[in-house]
């Protein structure tokens, strides 16, 4: 069976109607579940807000959980490497090399990659991080068949070390992420096409508002 991925933009995300992944720009947006990489206001975006609206559910790393709970969001805390399981599938809060505090400055815990398991359709959303050794470890157990990855590069990796995650990744086809929104990480988005489908991968890139059926 199909799933629907919409690009809200930045690097945030919309499965299916019924799942949001990192909600930056996304107040008009509905959900049951929302799923967090991380506590930087480009991810953490309105996920609080939209979850104290419509009774959403958070998930994140316990303590971004904690926070978003003590704002008054529904919110469930999960760990690095545990199966979560939803009414949808399943999904797996993995690493990710980076930081992680809230917009007020709070620790907010290990930052995350998410896997998430719906219907055998297999999704893997890096979050923000640098090129790390355990994206092969995440290749060999689960094997993703899209890959989301950041491109942008100053905050995270960039074009040419997203190529060598696609690679340990094991995945068929990449969405970019994380690129153009603001000044520091420009990118040349059909450069990174090129050099995708030249390791023999698929490389769909969505504007705002875009969606493709995998
Ligand atoms: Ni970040
Ligand atoms: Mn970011």
């Amino acid at each position: 069976m199909s799933i629907k991925i919409t690009f809200i933009g930045h690097s945030a995300f919309k499965i299916n109607d019924s799942i949001l992944i990192d909600p930056f720009m996304a107040g008009n947006h509905t959900a049951n579940d929302i799923l967090l990489t991380h506590a930087h206001g480009d991810h953490l975006g309105d996920a609080i807000e939209i979850s104290r609206k419509t009774g959403a559910k958070i998930t994140a790393i316990f303590e971004l959980a904690n926070y978003c709970a003590e704002k008054g969001a529904k919110a469930q805390g999960v760990n690095i490497g545990g199966k979560v399981p939803f009414s949808w599938g399943s999904a797996y809060w993995l690493p990710a090399r980076h930081s992680s505090s809230t917009p007020d400055g709070k620790y907010g815990g290990e930052p995350a990659s998410i896997f998430l398991n719906i219907n055998g359709k297999k999704i893997y959303h890096a979050g923000d991080t640098g090129l790390h050794y355990d994206m092969k470890m995440i290749g060999e157990l689960y094997k993703p068949d899209v890959a989301l990855l950041p491109i942008g590069g100053f905050y995270t990796m960039g074009v040419d070390e997203a190529v060598k995650a696609a690679q340990w990744l094991d995945c068929n086809k990449v969405i970019p992420m994380h690129y153009n929104t603001f000044p520091a990480i420009q990118v040349d988005v059909l450069d990174f096409k090129a050099k995708i489908e030249a390791v023999g991968k698929e490389c769909i890139i969505l504007k705002p508002s875009e969606n493709v059926e995998v």
